[in-house]
């Protein structure tokens, strides 16, 4: 098997007591999901969306899905429904889900039939208490216990009260909240309009605070705030300006069609939260990561969010300073 399973086995610092694969969305297109998964886990999603890491924080992932405890792996079914054999399970109302991850062949329903007789229970496919899940890749299979899921408890921000054209939707927000979450305790949007990346960054136990140029976005964030019950620290600020120091920059910079913000301004803002966080992630309508250098960070890194009609977002993640030389990382995606 390629990916996940060669890098676990190389793996000599996960614990057994960690579930070891985790599985995220699948969209080859998108180098976003890949840094999420790598940022919560630890570790690099393969082209099917799995990766081989820790699941500690995959309740709180935006594209990253599911935690699975491995319990058996195999060359093909016959041995691995064997392996499963010798595990002895016992488990009432089970289901186990299949994820085609490149195997040439389609065994879906021989296999899981195969499996599942190996297990001591009834299946309940509908409302299952406990879930499964068999892996089809080119080079074998796997089999294991799905140990965590993600809350999405960003679906509830869907519904916030207030928004904009320019509103992020929640699940992008949170991606983007992930991106710093692991090594921070408090985030500053010093743009923040309707406060979509303050509500994510609130939901999972992050210190926010936002700001923005504009009282009705300023308005409009607080009543978002309010409606989930959430501290956050508000004020009408101008980005070029700001002072609110904390220990990331998370942001979705003016951009795009109807902004009239010059990319003068955007400069500044750039420059400026260099000035309040050693962390920063922004969101542009175009690659801004020569200005993140210019403006004095050491490193970036950029992925590019394709959207329907060609639309593209890029997301850059800055390092004020860090070991690794200074560099910038072209938009990387895979084939
Ligand atoms: C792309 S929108 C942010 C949208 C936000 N992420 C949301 O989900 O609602 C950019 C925001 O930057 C604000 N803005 C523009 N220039 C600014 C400045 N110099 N200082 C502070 N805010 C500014 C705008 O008012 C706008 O609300």
């Amino acid at each position: 098997m390629r990916g996940w399973r060669r890098s676990q086995d190389n793996d000599a610092t996960m614990g057994a007591e960690h579930p070891r694969l985790i599985t995220c969305t699948r969209d080859y297109r998108n180098e976003l999901i890949a840094a999420e998964c790598e940022t919560l886990t630890g570790g690099r999603p393969n082209a099917w969306g799995i990766a081989s890491g820790s699941a500690d924080h995959v309740i709180d992932g935006a594209f990253v899905k599911q935690g699975v405890h491995l319990l058996a792996q195999a060359d093909g079914l016959e041995q691995l429904v064997s392996h499963v054999a010798e595990l002895g399970l016992h488990q009432d109302e089970f289901r186990i889900e299949w994820l085609h991850a490149g195997s040439p062949e389609d065994r879906r329903w021989e296999a899981t039939i195969a499996i599942a007789d190996q297990i001591k229970g009834r299946p309940n496919l509908n409302k299952p208490r406990h879930r499964f899940l068999l892996v089809a890749e080119a080079g074998g299979m796997a089999f294991g216990s799905v140990v965590v899921e993600a809350s999405r408890s960003y679906r509830k921000h869907d519904r916030k009260p207030c928004h904009t054209p320019s509103s992020l939707p929640s699940r992008l927000a949170r991606c983007l909240v992930n991106l710093v979450a692991r090594d921070v305790k408090s985030i500053v949007d010093p743009c923040c309009g309707t406060g979509s990346i303050l509500l994510e960054a609130a939901a999972i136990g992050l210190q926010a605070r936002g700001g923005d140029w504009n009282p009705r976005m300023v308005a409009m964030s607080r009543q978002n705030v309010d409606t989930f019950g959430y501290e956050i620290q508000l004020g009408c600020a101008d980005a070029t300006d700001a002072s609110d120091t904390a220990d990331a920059v998370v942001t979705d910079l003016p951009y795009g069609r109807g902004s009239e913000i010059s990319e003068k301004v955007l400069q500044q803002i750039i420059a400026q939260s260099r000035a309040l966080a050693p962390l920063a992630v922004f969101v542009a309508g175009t690659d801004v990561s020569q200005w993140i250098i210019n403006a004095g960070y050491h490193q970036v890194e950029t992925y590019r969010l394709l959207k329907s009609r060609g639309f593209s977002r890029y997301i850059h993640r800055a390092w004020r300073e860090g070991g690794a030389p200074a560099k910038l990382q072209q938009v990387r995606q895979e084939p």
